[in-house]
């Protein structure tokens, strides 16, 4: 089901909450990929100011449990609906209606996260945002579509549009006023016909294998994360 319209707003955040029961690929890169994000969000948030820009349904935020303070800012009040339930039980959260770029923060962040927003914002805008809310030893986790995997790749030619970006353009943006600390890239897929994705699998866990080692250096993965200190 789709939960996105024709200008690319988010209309339907159950069925985008279930995005991974519609396709093997879309489940096999979700399992890998939730996880380790929710791993890295636990791990950094404890004690610390969090803010979420273009949170959707909070799936990233609920796993700041331990922070001091959330701020968890989203454009579709569709979907911080889900968000806020999800969210009940933190009572140092703050769910926003928002546009990133009419966002006022109250606060400098401690940490800041930005997962699956890159490729709908205004490259330039997020960025000075960001800088706007972070102060010297401030994290940012930057995740984003990565343009040297095969699916995006297809996806760019088919869709007409931007649907990926370059890790080295990231990489350049962020140069100037941050320290980029870890990266990884996994979930090496590619296009194959949704029914006949269980055949194609096996060969994706076995080049995220075989790629392991060289991804740090030559991210082929669907997406590319980043965690950049600030200087
Ligand atoms: C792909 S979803 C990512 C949601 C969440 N970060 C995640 O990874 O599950 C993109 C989200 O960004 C929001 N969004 C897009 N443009 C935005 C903007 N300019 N300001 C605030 N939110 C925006 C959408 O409403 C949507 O919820």
């Amino acid at each position: 089901m789709n939960y996105q319209n024709k200008n690319l707003e988010y209309t339907n955040a159950e069925a985008y909450d279930k995005r991974g029961e519609s396709s093997v690929l879309e489940k096999y890169v979700l399992e890998l990929w939730q996880p380790f994000l929710k791993n890295i969000v636990a791990g950094l948030s404890s004690d610390k100011i969090v803010i979420d820009l273009g949170c959707g349904t909070c799936e990233y935020a609920q796993a700041a449990r331990e922070a001091k303070k959330i701020y968890a800012v989203d454009v579709s009040e569709e979907m911080l609906g889900v968000c806020r339930k999800k969210m009940e039980n933190f009572k140092q959260a703050e769910i926003i209606n928002s546009s990133i770029e009419n966002f006022v923060s109250p606060i400098l962040a401690d940490l800041v996260i930005t997962i699956g927003i890159w490729e709908y914002a205004d490259l330039g805008k997020l960025y000075e945002k960001i800088k706007n809310i972070t102060q010297s030893g401030s994290k940012v986790i930057v995740v984003f579509p990565n343009i040297y995997n095969g699916l995006n790749w297809m996806r760019s030619l088919v869709k007409w549009r931007r649907v990926a970006i370059r890790p080295s353009f990231i990489k350049k943006l962020f140069r100037n006023n941050f320290t980029l600390v870890d990266s990884d890239s996994f979930g090496t897929v590619f296009w194959f016909p949704k029914k006949l994705q269980f055949l194609t699998k096996p060969i994706w866990k076995l080049e995220d294998w075989f790629w392991k080692p060289f991804q740090k250096f030559l991210p082929v993965g669907v997406n590319v994360y980043y965690l950049f200190e600030r200087k």
